[in-house]
C-alpha cells in the first residue's frame, strides 16, 4: 500500500537524497518493543518480523478436516518489520509475505516466502527499512540513502528502479489471466509461483491505459456470471480521475467503464458491484494532488479529513458508463464494503463504517500506547455493520444499522452471493478486547436478522476469514471458514477450520511459528481455476 507519483528522473533521486529525514533509532529495538520488557505471551507477537521461509509438507492437526476440502489458501501481510537499527512506523507498510496451506485428502501443507519486491531488494541491498511507504516517511536512513543513491541509482542508472518498478505488494492476492498475483494500491500486481510461492516478476496490464503514476484498488471484484473483474484507479495530476474498468477473464487489458474528474480525490479502500451497477463511495477523506508531488511523507499522510464534505455514493451503470445518481450522506470512514445488490427498485449496499478516519491506530506508537494503558476513545475498533439504501427513482439513500458489534476484514460466500442477496457476512471482531486491527474473534452475522455467531479463545488472536463452499454446496452457509490464529501464549500460531453453518471448529492445523497479523487472502481451488 504505497503511492508516491514523484519518482521519475534525477529530481526523484535528488529529493530523496535532500529531503531526508534523520531517523531517531532510539535504543536500536523495534518501536513495539521499546518500554515492554517481552512481547512472549502477548498479542504484540502478531507485529514482529518473521524472518524464515520454510515448507512444511504436513502439518500436525487437532480434529478433522474435510476430505472435500481440496486447493490452497493462500494469505498475504506485512512479516517484516525492522531490520538493525530501522524501522518502519506501522504495521501496513511491513515487507509482504505469502503463505499459502494446501490441502488434500484431510491433509494440509505450510510455506511461506517473501515477496521479493523493489522494496525486498531495498531493504537486502541496505540492511534498511528505510523505504517510504503507505503511510511511512519520517523514519529515512539519510546514510542508507546515500548507499542506495550511490550503489543503484548513479551506477545503475535507473532512479525508476527505486521502488516503482516492483511495488511492496503486501494487501491481497487475486487470480488473473490464470496467474496468481499480489496486490498492493500501487501498479503493478506480483506474479508468484502457486507451489513455490517464488516471485515470478510484476503482471504488465496488455493495453494503452495508465500503468504507472497511478493508485489502484487492491480489491478487484470477479463477476462469474460475466466471467469479468471490475476494479478501479485513480490518475492524479492537473485533472484528477477515477477510472473504472473491466478486464475480461484471460486477458490482462483494461477496458475502461467509467471516468469520473475529480479535483480532489478520495481515499477508497474498496468498492461493490451489483448486476447492473458499479457502487463507489468517496469518503471526505481527500488528498490536494500537489501535495503527492512531495515523497517523503508517505502516501496517505497527505490526505485531509474533511467532514464537512459529507459522502457521495455513486452508482454507475455497467453497461454504458454512466453514472445514474450520486447520492449523498453524512461523513463516515470505511476500508470494506461487504456486499451490495440490487432489491427490486433499490440498491443495497452493506459497509463497514468508521465515525471518522482510523489510519493512526496501525502506527505502532499508538499500538503500543493501547498494549500499555489499554483501549481509548481514540483508538478501539468503533465500526458498524451499516446498511444503505438508495431508490434511485425517489434520490433517496437511507442508512440503518445492521450490527453493532465491531468487525473488519469482512468475506462472504463470495462466489454465490457477491452482488447477490445474501445472509451471511463472516469478519474478524473484537469479542473481548476492543483493540483496533488486533482481533481476538470470529464472528457470523447474519444481516437479515442481526444474529452473531463467534468463535473466541483466550489469548488468541485472528485474522480474516474466508469461507469455502463445500462441492455440492445445498445452502449459502455450507461450507467451512478458514483463518489463521496466532496463539500469544504458545508464541505460534494455528489454522483454524470452521464448520461455517454451526460456527464449530473442526479442525486446528499448528503451524510452526507466529504469523504476523495478515490482511487479505485467496482459495484456490484444485482443478477448477478459481
Ligand atoms: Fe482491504
Amino acid at each position: 500500500m504505497f503511492m508516491n507519483i514523484k519518482h521519475n528522473g534525477i529530481f526523484t533521486a535528488l529529493g530523496l537524497f535532500f529531503c531526508a529525514q534523520l531517523v531517531l533509532l532510539g535504543n536500536g529495538q523495534p518501536p513495539f518493543i521499546q518500554g515492554v520488557s517481552s512481547i512472549s505471551g502477548t498479542y504484540l507477537k502478531g507485529f514482529d518480523n518473521l524472518s524464515q521461509e520454510v515448507s512444511v509438507p504436513s502439518l500436525p492437526v487437532r480434529g478433522q478436516i474435510p476430505s472435500w476440502l481440496s486447493g490452497t489458501f493462500f494469505r498475504n501481510g506485512p512479516a517484516k518489520f525492522y531490520e538493525n537499527d530501522s524501522f518502519v512506523d506501522n504495521w501496513l507498510d511491513g515487507l509482504g509475505m505469502i503463505h499459502s496451506y494446501s490441502f488434500v485428502n484431510g491433509t494440509v501443507s505450510y510455506a511461506n516466502k517473501f515477496i521479493k519486491s523493489s522494496f525486498y531488494d531495498f531493504v537486502a541491498q541496505t540492511s534498511s527499512m528505510a523505504y517510504e511507504g503507505f503511510m511511512s516517511g519520517k523514519h529515512i536512513s539519510l546514510a542508507a540513502k546515500i548507499k542506495y543513491f550511490f550503489k543503484n541509482i548513479l551506477m545503475q542508472g535507473s532512479p525508476n528502479s527505486f521502488k516503482q518498478n516492483s511495488p511492496n505488494a503486501n494487501v491481497n492476492i487475486a487470480y488473473y489471466d490464470k496467474q496468481l498475483v499480489a496486490l498492493s494500491e500501487i501498479p503493478l500486481p506480483i506474479i508468484f509461483d502457486q507451489t513455490t510461492l517464488e516471485t515470478k516478476g510484476v503482471m504488465d496490464y496488455n493495453d494503452t491505459l495508465p500503468h504507472k503514476q497511478i493508485w489502484e484498488c487492491a480489491h478487484p471484484h470477479y463477476d462469474s456470471k460475466k466471467n469479468e473483474y471490475i476494479n478501479y484507479f485513480i490518475t492524479y495530476g492537473r485533472h484528477c480521475t477515477y477510472c473504472f474498468y473491466s478486464i475480461e477473464e484471460g486477458t490482462t487489458t483494461r477496458k475502461i467503464i467509467a471516468s469520473i474528474d475529480t479535483q480532489e480525490p478520495s481515499y477508497a479502500h474498496s468498492f461493490s458491484i451489483t448486476n447492473n451497477y458499479i457502487v463507489f463511495c468517496e469518503f471526505p477523506f481527500v488528498v490536494n494532488p500537489l501535495d503527492l508531488l512531495f515523497p517523503t511523507r508517505g502516501f496517505i499522510n497527505n490526505f485531509k479529513w474533511k467532514p464537512q464534505r459529507g459522502c457521495n455514493f455513486y452508482v454507475i451503470d455497467r453497461k454504458n458508463g454512466q453514472v445514474k445518481g450520486i447520492y449523498r450522506t453524512d461523513s463516515f470512514f470505511s476500508f470494506h464494503h461487504v456486499n451490495a445488490y440490487e432489491d427490486n427498485d433499490t440498491i443495497i449496499i452493506d459497509i463497514i463504517t468508521y465515525p471518522s478516519v482510523e489510519m493512526d491506530a496501525v502506527k505502532f506508537e499508538n499500538i503500543l500506547k493501547v498494549f500499555k494503558e489499554g483501549v481509548s476513545t481514540d483508538y478501539a475498533n468503533n465500526s458498524v455493520l451499516s446498511r444503505f439504501t438508495i431508490n434511485p427513482l425517489l434520490s433517496t439513500i437511507d442508512v440503518t444499522c445492521l450490527s453493532n458489534v465491531p468487525v473488519e476484514l469482512p468475506q462472504i460466500n463470495y462466489k454465490q452471493c457477491n452482488g447477490s442477496n445474501y445472509s451471511y457476512m463472516y469478519s474478524a471482531s473484537n469479542y473481548r478486547k476492543n483493540i483496533p486491527f488486533v482481533f481476538d474473534s470470529i464472528v457470523k452475522i447474519n444481516v437479515k436478522t442481526g444474529k452473531a455467531a463467534t468463535w473466541y479463545e483466550e489469548n488468541c488472536y485472528t485474522g480474516e476469514p474466508m469461507f469455502v463452499a463445500c462441492p455440492e454446496q445445498r445452502y449459502e452457509d455450507d461450507g467451512v471458514i478458514l483463518t489463521v490464529v496466532l496463539d500469544a501464549i504458545a508464541g505460534t500460531s494455528f489454522l483454524l477450520i470452521l464448520d461455517a453453518h454451526s460456527f464449530n471448529e473442526l479442525a486446528r492445523a499448528y503451524l510452526p511459528h507466529a504469523i504476523p497479523f495478515g490482511i487479505h487472502g485467496f482459495f484456490k481451488i484444485n482443478e477448477q481455476g478459481k
